[in-house]
């Protein structure tokens, strides 16, 4: 079903009601001109979302809701922290994929976005006048689409050999558009990135010989590190070390960058800790997850993003049966120590999603004093929210117990 479908087919839904206790009891200030509260203005709101919005406990499940005090909350502090420390802040949309979050963030003084592909950069040039693709992009087909991007937006691209810099310089010669070009070091992630600052200076000198193309600095992803945030110090020591020899390398050479961009959700508010970064892109945040909050990069009040589910079946002893399986939750391992499963129940934190089907998720209750009814529902915190938004077309946005917005993830499947 289309998005606007979706949302003609709930207008019958009139009943608002407080039941679910979504709010966050100690996070009272509002800013005045935000615009998430969509009952008055503005951006958040989708244009075919006709009034009166669904009702919580009528929302087909599962489906993932978002608590919009959260989300606003996770927003101001990441915004606030970059200020607070003279970093540019530049949000990987990956997790949210809408536009119209985007344009939240970049509201709150992000100097730009990130995305991972150029399907996104397309859809992110809607609000975006500064992205960078943190990803070679290889190959004709997501050239092209990145090239046709509109030039109001200037375009960054992230890469880590000469193939990748041969083909983005004929791409943008033949387009005749101007494409900043960061290189890629390896400093402890071994995903990709050259693993010296000698190979990434030869890539430096390649681009530098290729314009339309120019050389605006180095990219690097902590991706390694997660530790309890606590527990990082000889991570991060190490990581600073490594990219101040870098620096040192390239401040030699004569071509210093002018961003070192870096930076995740786990690391993220100790990114003033690594010497000589200049930018960071932090994506969970937004919503933040189950390995979030088991790393200690946030609270569990912090998480935003849960899945909405039913208990469907409590006829095993021991266990009981939501909706929400692998197609709404996403095989995920907890990428921290905590415990196993697939997710974790925001109101009984000591159940976990020990196994799924596809649309099943069985609930380990052995360990908990719960005993749930077919039929009631739960919210389910994922352990990586970044699946579960790329799962859905739309996410809900909560408040007070009342849906207050919906919106498309637009950039899904892209
Ligand atoms: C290159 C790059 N930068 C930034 C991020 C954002 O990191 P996080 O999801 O920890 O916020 C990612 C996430 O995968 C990434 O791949």
């Amino acid at each position: 079903m289309s998005l606007s479908a979706a949302i003609e087919g709930s207008s019958h839904f009139t009943v608002r009601t407080s039941q679910f206790a979504l709010h966050s009891s100690h996070f009272t200030v509002r800013t005045s001109q935000f615009a998430l509260r969509t009952s008055h203005s503005n951006s958040l709101r989708n244009p075919s979302q006709s009034s009166p919005v669904p009702i919580l406990e009528e929302l087909e499940t599962p489906t993932p809701i978002v608590d919009l005090d959260r989300l606003e909350r996770n927003l101001d502090r990441m915004a606030n922290y970059a200020k607070q420390h003279d970093l540019a802040l530049r949000p990987h949309i990956k997790t949210h994929k809408s536009p119209m979050l985007a344009a939240e963030q970049l509201r709150r003084g992000a100097i730009g976005l990130t995305c991972a592909t150029s399907a996104e950069v397309e859809v992110m040039s809607a609000v975006g006048k500064d992205i960078l693709m943190a990803y070679p992009a290889i190959g004709r087909t997501k050239l092209k689409r990145l090239m046709n991007v509109s030039s109001e937006t200037r375009l960054t691209v992230a890469l880590d050999s000469a193939e990748a810099i041969e083909q983005i310089a004929a791409a943008a010669a033949e387009h005749d558009r101007p494409v900043s070009i960061l290189v890629e070091i390896d400093l402890g992630m071994h995903r990709v990135g050259v693993p010296s600052a000698e190979r990434a200076i030869d890539l430096v000198r390649l681009v530098r010989a290729r314009p339309p193309l120019e050389y605006a600095g180095i990219t690097f992803y902590p991706g390694h590190i997660r530790q309890p945030v606590g527990g990082q110090d000889e991570s991060l020591a190490e990581l600073s070390t490594a990219l101040g020899n870098v620096l040192a390398e390239f401040e030699q050479a004569k071509l210093r960058p002018r961003i070192v961009s870096g930076g995740s959700t786990p690391t993220a508010h100790r990114t003033h800790e690594i010497g000589g970064v200049t930018e960071f892109r932090p994506g969970t945040y937004i919503f933040n997850d189950r390995t979030t909050y088991e790393i200690g990069a946030c609270q569990q009040e912090d998480v935003a993003l849960t899945v909405l589910a039913t208990v469907i079946s409590t006829a095993v002893a021991g266990q009981a049966v939501i909706d929400a399986g692998s197609k709404a939750l996403g095989r995920e391992p907890l990428r921290a120590q905590g415990g196993g499963g697939f997710g974790v129940l925001a109101e009984h934190p000591e159940v976990i999603v020990k196994s799924m089907s596809e649309e099943h998720g069985i609930l380990e209750l052995n360990g908990s004093d719960w005993r749930p009814a077919v039929g009631d529902r739960v919210r389910v915190i994922p352990n990586h929210v970044c699946i579960v938004v790329h799962l859905n077309d739309v996410v809900h946005g909560v408040r007070d117990g009342v849906v207050e917005t919906s919106w498309p993830v637009a950039a899904r499947g892209r």
